[in-house]
C-alpha cells in the first residue's frame, strides 16, 4: 500500500530522510518511531505529496508521489503535527470546507460530515467556533478533516500530541476504530506504549535513517533471541523447568522470581500450543500459560542507543 524506494530529502547539508526503504501493506498500522529530529515529519510529508523528495521515490496505493500526486493526494488523509488558525468557521463549515477541497459533490456533504462528526465524537460540537474548540477537540476535528474524503490511507504525524490522559485514550480509541475499520494507518509519535496497542508493524528512524522496520512482535522475538513464554503451574514446577530446559523449540526455561516458569521459545511462529499440549500431556497443572507482552519501549532504548548521538 505504501511502499518507500530509498527516499531521501535535503535542507543545505543536512540530509533529513536518508536513503529510507520500507513497505506498509494494506491493513497495516505501521508506528515511525523516532526522537526529535529523526525525519518522520519530513518522510510523512513527502509521501502526502507536500515535500518533493531529492532522491529515491514512494508509491502510494500503486501512485508515484512525485509523477501522480493528484491520485495519491486522493486515496491519503493527512493529519499534520499542528494546527492551524481558522477565525469565524465553525466546525461544519470546517469540514465542509476540506470536502469541497477533495471534491465531495455538494448533496453528498451534509451525510458524510454528520457520520465523520459522529466517529469522532463531536457531533454535539457542529455549531461551535473551531478556534473554541479545547485542544483535544481540536486534534480529534483534525482527523475528522482527515477522514471526509474516505481515504483508504491515512498519513497520520503525532495525532495525540500535548493532550492530556483522557484525550489520549479517546485518540487511542478512535485510531482502534479506524484500525478496524481496515484503514492503512501510518502515525508517528514518540509515545512508544501507545503505539504499541495500536500497530502491528514498527519502523524506527534516526538521523534520517531506519535503524529497523517490521512486525512488532518478530522484532521482539529477534531482540530477546526468541519469544518470551511465562508459564504457570499448578504442581512439579522444578520438574516442569526441566521438562520444557529439554523440549526440541524451547532455548531456554528458568524459574522466575514469582514462582512461574519463564522460557525463551524459539521454535516456529504459531506453534507455540504444541508446549502448551506436551506440558498436561505429561500430566502438569498448567494455570496459565501466555507471551510476555511486547515491551516497546525497552525495544526503542536497546535500538536506538547510541545511534546518531
Ligand atoms: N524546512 C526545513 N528547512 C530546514 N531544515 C528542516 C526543515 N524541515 C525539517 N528540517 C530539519 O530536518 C530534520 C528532520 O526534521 P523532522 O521535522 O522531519 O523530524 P521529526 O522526526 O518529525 O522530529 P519531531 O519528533 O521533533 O517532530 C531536523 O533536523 C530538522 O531541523
Ligand atoms: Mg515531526
Amino acid at each position: 500500500m505504501i511502499e518507500l524506494r530509498g527516499l531521501t530529502k535535503r535542507f543545505g547539508n543536512l540530509v533529513a530522510v536518508n536513503d529510507l526503504s520500507f513497505r506498509i501493506e494494506r491493513g497495516d498500522a505501521f508506528g515511525f518511531v523516532g526522537p526529535n529530529g529523526a525525519g518522520k515529519t519530513t518522510t510523512i510529508k513527502m509521501l502526502a505529496t507536500l515535500l518533493s523528495p531529492d532522491g529515491g521515490g514512494a508509491n502510494v496505493n500503486g501512485h508515484d508521489v512525485v509523477k501522480d500526486p493528484e491520485a495519491v493526494r486522493a486515496c491519503v488523509g493527512y493529519m499534520p503535527d499542528f494546527f492551524g488558525v481558522y477565525d469565524d468557521m465553525k466546525v461544519w463549515e470546517y469540514l465542509d470546507f476540506f470536502a469541497a477541497a477533495y471534491r465531495v459533490p455538494a448533496p453528498k456533504r451534509p451525510d458524510l460530515i454528520r457520520d465523520v462528526l459522529e466517529l469522532t465524537d463531536l457531533s454535539e460540537r457542529s455549531e461551535e467556533y473551531v478556534d473554541a474548540l479545547s485542544r483535544g477537540m481540536k486534534q480529534r476535528l483534525c482527523l475528522a478533516k482527515t477522514l471526509v474524503h474516505d481515504p483508504e490511507v491515512l498519513l497520520l504525524d503525532e495525532p495525540a500530541s500535548g493532550l492530556d490522559p483522557r484525550a489520549r485514550i479517546e485518540i487511542r480509541e478512535l485510531l482502534q476504530e479506524l484500525v478496524k475499520m481496515d484503514k492503512t494507518i501510518l502515525i508517528s509519535s514518540h509515545i512508544l506504549p501507545e503505539l504499541s496497542e495500536l500497530c502491528n508493524k514498527i519502523g524506527i528512524i534516526e538521523g534520517g535513517k531506519l535503524v529497523l522496520a517490521g512486525d512488532v512482535k518478530e522484532i521482539s522475538a529477534q531482540l530477546a533471541g526468541g519469544l518470551r513464554l511465562i508459564i504457570r503451574l499448578g504442581n512439579r514446577i522444578e520438574e516442569a523447568c526441566g521438562f520444557l530446559a529439554d523440549y526440541p523449540s524451547i532455548a531456554s526455561a528458568q524459574l522466575g522470581e514469582d514462582g512461574a516458569v519463564e522460557c525463551v521459545y524459539n521454535g516456529a511462529e504459531g506453534d507455540q500450543h504444541s508446549i502448551l499440549t506436551a506440558l498436561v500431556q505429561a500430566g502438569f497443572q498448567v494455570q496459565s500459560f501466555s507471551e510476555e507482552a511486547t515491551n516497546l519501549e525497552t525495544l526503542y532504548m536497546r535500538l536506538t542507543r547510541g545511534v546518531g548521538s
